[in-house]
């Protein structure tokens, strides 16, 4: 199965970044169609369609949607989640910055079917180019009618505002993620059954419906086009509809972003990355840094799904898929990404703070030569320790790369600890020191 263009259809074209090329290609039809629908009614469409959340875990759209107070006592927001912070993720970016009108009209119509007042998009501090994109789309928009007040004359008032994040991964967790946006610090807080869901207390303790960039994206075309055809899309797998924009990286020959619908052989989105650069498939990790990699043997053998892809011990993530070469040692991958999830720490929990430091200590002692006889067995009890038991999901996201390379790749582990040196002969360095 090739490429299925939905979202990115007309991303190449720069006058989709301008109110009249977005209309020209049917953009705000669905705003139009939306206001005239029972608020219900579109939430139901969410639900029928079978939207999941594209930042990370896929959870079911509409139990959110149909989860905001329908009895109105203040007001509702709603967040726009285009932190992107996961390595090896940069779909989000390419949407703000060719497709902007697409969030603004997904946002719109979101906030009419849970009577939000305003919408917050809260995008990563790099992501410069995507913010002035935005911009530039926001402001066609109020002068259009299509956001303010009585927007299409049809009485319903929405305003959206940007915020510009500062380079923090935590950020993108959502409950950090509103702390930062209210000005306080960006650290997670207590969550369900500790605290509310945040569409019933979220930012500034209002309802608010929070979902990143790609989810709000596929909104328009679920209205227009109908929740029965959006959910064709998809259709051979158990429960994931619609497509997927992968962000293709790693020693590919043609890197970028792919959109495939769900359904598709992982192996698919290598041949659309241009196949392997410098070397045969070893390993991939299909859905950003924290989800488990895989084997050569397990690409050939995976369907691109939520349920699916458990068959072969991962997941979709968040569509960060890194193609490796067999010159890639994985005690040196799982040494880096571990650096990276200690450095985004945030500290508030110990097995975090704590933990991740401690991964990055072996680590370091591993691929510097000096491991010693049990180091395996220490990394994999520390890690252990940190899932499941961190304050944020941080902690897991940092511990699944290391257990998961531990238990994919066990040879090459023994061999560096055994001999001071990598199985495949190359030297560990990091990219930046
Ligand atoms: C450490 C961490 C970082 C995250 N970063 C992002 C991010 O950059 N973008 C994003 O959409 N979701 C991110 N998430 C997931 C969000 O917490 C949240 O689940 C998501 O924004 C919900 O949107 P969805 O329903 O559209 O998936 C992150 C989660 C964690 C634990
Ligand atoms: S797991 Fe704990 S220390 Fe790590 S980012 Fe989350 S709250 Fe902070």
């Amino acid at each position: 199965m090739g490429e299925y263009k939905l979202l990115l259809e007309h991303s190449h074209d720069p006058e989709y970044k301008t109110l009249a090329g977005y209309k020209k290609t049917g953009g705000y039809r669905a705003l139009d169609k939306a206001l005239e629908m029972e608020r219900q009614t579109i939430v139901d469409s969410v639900k029928t369609a079978g939207l999941r959340g594209r930042g990370g875990a896929g959870a079911p759209a509409a139990l959110k949607w149909g989860g905001m107070p329908k009895e109105k006592k203040g007001p509702h927001y709603l967040i726009c989640n285009a932190d992107e912070g996961e390595p090896g993720t940069f779909k989000d970016k390419q949407l703000l910055e060719t497709c902007p009108f697409l969030l603004v009209e997904g946002m719109t119509i979101a906030g009419y079917a849970v009577q939000g007042d305003a919408g917050y998009v809260y995008i990563r501090g790099e992501y410069m180019d995507g913010a002035k994109a935005l911009r530039a789309a926001i402001d066609e928009a109020y002068a259009a009618g299509l956001l303010g007040k009585n927007i299409l004359g049809k009485g319903f008032d929405f305003d959206l505002y940007i915020h510009c994040g500062a380079g923090s991964y935590e950020c993108g967790e959502e409950t950090a993620l509103m702390s930062s946006l209210m000005g306080e610090r960006g650290m997670p807080r207590l969550k369900f059954p500790h605290a509310p869901f945040p569409v019933i207390s979220g930012v500034w303790d209002k309802p608010t419906l929070i979902h990143n960039v790609e989810s709000y994206d596929n909104v328009p075309f679920i209205v227009d086009r109908g929740a029965e055809w959006w959910s064709s899309l998809g259709a051979s797998t158990k429960n994931s509809r619609g497509t997927k924009i992968f962000s293709v990286s790693g020693h590919v020959n043609k890197p970028g972003n792919f959109e495939i619908e769900f359904g598709t052989p992982l192996k698919d989105l290598l041949e659309l990355a241009g196949g392997m650069k410098g070397g045969e498939l070893k390993a991939c990790i299909p859905g950003g840094s924290s989800v488990p990699c895989i084997r050569a043997e397990a690409v050939n053998e995976a369907i691109i799904g939520y349920e699916e892809m458990g068959a072969v011990k991962s997941m979709v993530g968040s569509g960060g898929c890194m193609f490796l070469n067999d010159k890639t040692c994985m005690v040196a991958w799982a040494w880096r990404t571990a650096i990276f999830y200690a450095n985004e720490s945030c500290g508030k929990c110990t097995p975090c703070r704590e933990g991740t430091r401690w991964m990055v200590q072996i680590l370091d002692r591993i691929v510097n030569g000096g491991g010693r006889p049990g180091d395996i067995q220490l990394l994999q009890q520390v890690a252990s320790q940190i899932d499941g038991r961190s304050f944020c999901p941080l902690g897991d996201a940092a511990a699944w790369p290391v257990m998961a390379a531990m238990r994919v790749f066990p040879e090459e582990f023994e061999y560096f600890v055994k001999h001071g040196k990598s199985m495949v002969g190359v030297k560990p360095v990091l990219a930046y020191a």
